[in-house]
């Protein structure tokens, strides 16, 4: 026997579900698509720079040159011409480069250094834990004693920016942007 009040029951329901999907609020709706206004506003809080994208916001020591390399013609090192592009022994071929002997007093070995690698690479091309920070002569980090005399006359610095004239003539130097032009001894780790 059919019970009325169980089918009465039924239809309720059924009218409430087939209400509620037809109502406003029970239908989903994509949200507005805002995807280029935040790309916009986030780009206004960047300052502009003069090299194309998107290397123009590279962060680190080596993102500027290699943004400006990557710009051609439109790059600065291309206009006023930079350390990055002076001649000098770092840019010798290996096969023309002169080697000289380096004696590293504290870690007691006599190197044969090439004229085109700085004085760290040499170091850390037999292993040695040798310190520094950020490899372009802008800290101490790297700092070197040459006992010869003025670092000068054995080294040339490729962009130093932190020893002064009398400290040079100390003997001392920054290792990471030191490439030999004579025979001398160094005492790493040591800096003014
Ligand atoms: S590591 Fe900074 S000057 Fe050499």
């Amino acid at each position: 026997m059919v019970d009325p009040l169980g089918v009465a029951l039924g239809v309720f329901l059924t009218l409430v579900v087939v209400a509620v999907h037809f109502t406003r609020g029970a239908t989903w709706r994509a949200p507005e698509d805002i995807s280029q206004q935040v790309l916009e506003r986030r780009a206004a809080t960047v300052a502009e720079t003069g090299f194309p994208e998107p290397g123009n916001r590279a962060i680190g020591a080596g993102g500027g040159a290699a943004a400006a390399v990557a710009g051609g013609a439109e790059g600065e090192l291309e206009e006023g011409g930079t350390e990055a592009e002076e001649e000098g022994p770092w840019s010798l071929p290996d096969d023309e480069a002169e080697t000289f002997e380096i004696e590293f007093v504290k870690e007691g070995a006599t190197l044969e250094v090439a004229e085109n690698e700085t004085i760290l690479e040499a170091g850390e091309d037999e292993g040695w834990d040798l310190p520094y920070a950020c490899r372009e002569g802008q800290c101490l980090s790297c700092g070197g004693h040459v006992t010869d005399g003025p670092s000068e006359d054995f080294l040339v610095h490729h962009g130093q920016e932190m020893l002064s004239e009398d400290e040079l003539n100390d003997g001392y130097t920054l290792t990471c942007v030191a490439y030999p032009k004579a025979d001398f001894s160094i005492e790493t780790r040591e800096a003014p």
